[in-house]
């Protein structure tokens, strides 16, 4: 395995994503909790990188993203930078602000912020929230770390939204959606993630933004748009939301390799002679012939 950095390559900035929004280039962003992770995605050409709290369930094997904590965020986020920085990918770096970390007071929300740039390596973090956050928004941004907002199934918030459902279904909830995508762009995000609303309203809101919207079950209108690593590469075949495509079926084909394995080991067919290490001078040693140990009453003992 490679330990060396790949050279320098132009990063995306949050300037060159408001300009891909303006040429109408799509952004592609994916998340990634790793450096494995992260080396691979960045060889794709994934525009933007994003370390989710979604490793709450990802990786850590939660049921919702809220036991995540802001050193885990850190921890994660360092993996991942160090993962780019292998493959010399160009992508932008975001990653999620936990719950818990940005919630209670503007002063925290900077702190955990500045962690995540100076121990974590990103370049931006994500909060979720609408126009209760504009204050928040403010503040980090003044910090110098960019904010990239998140609207529609916040799912920090998901014992308030009652589940993981689809919001801004009806048009009072819709306008209230629209009016927290405006004010978030007015408090300084540069980009906002708007996760399972109806394409309808995704389109309104990407339209009258200037600033580019990332959509998760938001339609194919939205200036950009997210999955989580493992949903795209079909790691898991009992998670089908409608709002995954499975572009793998890696899952499978693990657990297929990992059998393969087993069956080799179990069968003395692995490893061969071409995964072992000779070397001549082990001949030369001779090999004590150690003679049984006596186990009086059982093994060579009078009877
Ligand atoms: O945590 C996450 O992975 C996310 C994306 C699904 C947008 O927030």
């Amino acid at each position: 395995m490679s330990t060396q950095s790949a050279p320098p390559t132009r990063r995306i900035t949050i300037n060159e994503l408001k300009r891909m929004k303006e040429r109408g280039e799509k952004i592609a962003m994916v998340t990634a909790y790793d450096a494995t992770a992260a080396r691979l995605v960045g060889a794709a050409g994934v525009d933007v990188v994003l370390v989710g709290d979604s490793l709450g369930m990802v990786v850590q094997g939660h049921d919702s993203t809220l036991p995540v904590t802001l050193d885990q965020m850190v921890y994660h986020s360092a993996m991942v930078r160090r993962g780019l920085a292998r493959s010399g990918a160009a992508a932008h770096l975001v990653g999620d602000l936990p719950f818990g970390s940005y919630q209670a007071s503007a002063d925290e929300a900077v702190k955990a912020a500045m962690r995540m740039v100076s121990e974590g390596g990103v370049e931006a973090v994500k909060l979720e929230g609408g126009s209760d956050y504009a204050e928040v928004v403010r503040r980090v941004v003044r910090a110098g770390v960019p904010v990239m907002g998140h609207i529609g199934l916040t799912p920090q918030s998901v014992h308030k939204l009652g589940g993981y459902v689809v919001q801004g279904k009806d048009a009072e909830r819709a306008q209230q959606l629209l009016q927290d995508a405006r004010t978030l762009e007015a408090a300084g995000c540069y980009a906002i993630v708007l996760e399972c609303i109806p394409t309808e309203l995704a389109r309104v809101i990407s339209g009258q933004l200037k600033i580019p919207t990332i959509g998760i079950g938001a339609g194919p209108t939205c200036d950009g748009q997210v999955l989580v690593l493992t949903d795209l590469l079909g790691m898991d075949a009992s998670f089908t939301p409608r709002f995954v495509k499975r572009f793998a079926e890696l899952g499978g084909a693990l657990t297929v390799a990992v059998g393969q394995y087993v069956a080799e080991v179990k069968a003395r067919a692995f490893p061969a002679d071409e995964h072992s290490f000779h070397s001549s001078a082990v001949r030369l040693v001779p090999v004590a012939e150690e003679p049984p140990e006596e186990l009086p009453g059982v093994m060579g003992a009078p009877v």
